[in-house]
Parts: structure tokens; C-alpha cells; sequence
């Protein structure tokens, strides 16, 4: 049986067979996650959707400590690779098999940048993850606004769709209801709202509007689900 933690924000803790993951392991700075960097000792996998700091989070550090190997685009895999780190360095549309299960880079329409030496440096294009434990997809939709592409994961059967819905910088709430109805996913788990002002939103109004298309859980940082 698999596992899924939230962490708050766009935080998880995923875990199955051969793998123990954390996907944008945003959490010293994260006013909603329930433990630190330094919480858990042995993580074998870091997804990264993109360079803004509330997704890469605190990745360098916990992937130092681990050996856990980081998952991103070619060009943040590559910076993370000049720190020392082991990454894979996949793309939008790749999909490549390793030994816990398939991991697909899925279409995300937002920004990526990064801090260098005081500056703001353009990092690559950001992404989701479809990743597969146990047989089962996870969708990470990473920050995105609403996409047609969103339509393609149809055929993926996801199981668990993890989607933003605190508008601003990603889909709002009415947005994230038509993505439901694009990626059909079995269950659905709203993320990436009321960390900080600009993305208040709410989770019981999502869950009204989708309805009888898809499980929704609306998870507290910290909850633990199981598929
Ligand atoms: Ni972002
Ligand atoms: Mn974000």
C-alpha cells in the first residue's frame, strides 16, 4: 500500500515500494508544515516542479544529508548537479521507468527563477509529476494555470490528482474544478492556498463545486492518506 503525507503548501511525503519521496519540500520556511528540513532520515527521491522557493524549498539541504536523488527539469537538475547533488535530469513530456514505478514531466504554465549571489536568474520552465507507486499515477500539478494539456492525463488514470487552488499565481478555485473535469483523476487534494495573503482560498467551496466527479479530501498539513 502506498502512502501520502501533506506537508502544507505544495508539500508531500510519498511513500511505496522502493521509494521514500518528498515532492517540493518547502518546510523551514513554510508556516504551514508540521516538521522540519531535518524530520525524516532517509528520503531515496526529491521531485522539484520548479526553482521558486516555496517548491525547492529546502531540496539542497535535505538531499546533502540523504543522498536522496533530485527529480526536475534538465536545467534545474543540471544547476543542482554543479551543488553536488545526483539528479535526473528529465523533460516535459519524458517519461523513463525506474525501480519503484514510471515518472512522467507533465505540462505546467507558470515561471521558475531562482536567487544566485543576489540576483534573480532565470531558471528553466517548471513542470508537474506523474509518478507512479504502486502501481498507482500520482499527479503533482506543480504551479500552473488551467491547460488544455491538462486533458492528455486523462489517459494516464490517475489516481490522486494534487492540484493548486489558490489563484494569484496558479489556479483558483473554479479553475481547478475544470482541471478536475481535464485529468478525471479518482481522488483529488487541494494544495497551494492560505500559506501567505495572496492565495486565501477555499477548500469546501472546491469540494462543492466538483462534486461527484472525484473524491476530494482536503487534507491538513500533516494528514496522512492511503492508496
Ligand atoms: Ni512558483
Ligand atoms: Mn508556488
Amino acid at each position: 500500500m502506498g502512502m501520502l503525507q501533506y506537508l502544507g503548501h505544495a508539500a508531500f511525503y510519498l511513500e511505496g515500494s522502493g521509494i521514500r519521496a518528498l515532492i517540493d519540500p518547502f518546510l523551514t520556511h513554510n508556516p504551514m508544515a508540521p516538521e522540519g528540513a531535518d524530520a525524516r532520515p532517509e528520503i531515496d527521491c526529491i521531485f522539484v516542479t520548479h526553482a521558486h522557493g516555496d517548491h525547492i524549498g529546502d531540496t539542497v539541504e535535505i538531499a546533502r544529508r540523504t543522498g536522496a536523488t533530485v527529480f526536475a527539469t534538465n536545467e534545474l537538475a543540471t544547476w543542482l548537479k554543479g551543488k553536488g547533488l545526483k539528479a535526473e535530469g528529465m523533460h516535459i513530456g519524458g517519461r523513463a521507468r525506474f525501480p519503484f514505478g514510471r515518472v512522467k514531466l507533465t505540462h505546467a504554465f507558470h515561471g521558475s527563477s531562482m536567487w544566485e549571489d543576489g540576483k534573480m536568474v532565470y531558471s528553466d520552465v517548471p513542470c508537474g509529476f506523474l509518478i507512479e507507486v504502486e502501481g498507482k499515477q500520482i499527479y503533482h500539478a506543480g504551479d500552473t494555470g488551467l491547460s488544455v494539456e491538462m486533458t492528455l492525463l486523462e489517459a494516464e488514470g490517475v489516481e490522486i490528482a494534487l492540484l493548486p487552488i489558490g489563484g494569484y499565481y496558479v489556479m483558483d478555485v473554479d479553475d481547478a474544478v475544470r482541471a478536475v473535469g481535464f485529468v478525471k483523476p479518482k481522488k483529488v487534494v487541494p494544495m497551494h492556498y492560505d500559506t501567505f495573503p495572496p492565495i486565501q482560498a477555499d477548500p469546501q467551496d472546491f469540494a462543492k463545486k466538483v462534486g461527484e466527479a472525484a473524491e476530494v479530501i482536503i487534507a491538513k498539513p500533516g494528514d496522512v492518506l492511503s492508496f
